[in-house]
């Protein structure tokens, strides 16, 4: 029976490596206590058409004179996707709110958990809150905190407006995460899907 632990270990391996291929992630173990993960996606903010998915809830008296939209809040369940193509295939969704913050220029305060539906990140989440001054070409928003293999990650995303008009807005993220522990598997008990972790 002994003798049979190096070949499941194996086996393990290969199966976790099968896990990286997904083309929109690749991690990168950088020293004996932390591990870079890097995520490149798109974003699509619905904000017309039939079934919009990001919608306007709450304003102030002054928002509709505002060039900027000033006090105005958005819940949003915006789809994320691989490739910039709204039809391309779907990774997970963006669930939150934001609010127009910016009252002489066009800025939001993002609250919104990014969850993940696709191969090893299935079920995990991590959370951006923070400014998004979404004129900007490439701006910057930080990553705090996140579930299952984002526990208690750390980060930030680098955003680049793809495209924009009245009814979707996409935009690309690449992001950057640092989470504590050089094997993955470790954190959710050998599980790829993002399951609760055993504590220990
Ligand atoms: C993600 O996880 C859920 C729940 O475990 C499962 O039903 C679903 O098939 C998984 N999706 C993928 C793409 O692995
Ligand atoms: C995101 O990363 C890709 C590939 O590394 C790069 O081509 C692209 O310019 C980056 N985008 C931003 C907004 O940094």
């Amino acid at each position: 029976m002994v003798k049979l632990c190096p070949v499941l270990l194996v086996i393990s391996l290969v199966t976790g490596l099968s896990h990286a291929e997904e083309t929109w992630t690749e991690r990168v173990v950088s020293d004996n206590k932390r591990t870079v993960i890097s995520l490149q996606f798109y974003f699509h903010d619905i904000l017309g058409g039939s079934s919009p998915t990001a919608v306007r809830v709450a304003q102030s008296p002054n928002t509709n004179n505002s060039p900027t939209s000033f006090g105005a809040i958005t819940i949003l369940d915006d789809p994320l996707t691989e490739g910039p193509d709204p039809n391309s295939k779907l990774i997970g969704r963006a669930q939150g709110l934001y609010g127009n913050t910016g009252k002489d220029r066009l800025s939001l305060t993002m609250a919104v958990s990014f969850v993940f539906t696709d191969g090893i990140y299935n079920g995990s989440s991590f959370n951006v809150l923070g400014r998004n001054p979404v004129t900007k070409a490439v701006r910057e928003v930080s990553i705090n905190g996140g579930t299952g293999l984002f526990r208690s990650a750390c980060g930030h995303a680098v955003l680049r407006t793809y495209s924009i008009n009245p009814t979707i807005a996409t935009v690309g993220y690449n992001v950057t995460i640092w989470v504590d522990g050089t094997t993955l598997s470790s954190r959710n008990g050998g599980e790829s899907t993002g399951s609760i972790p055993k504590r220990s």
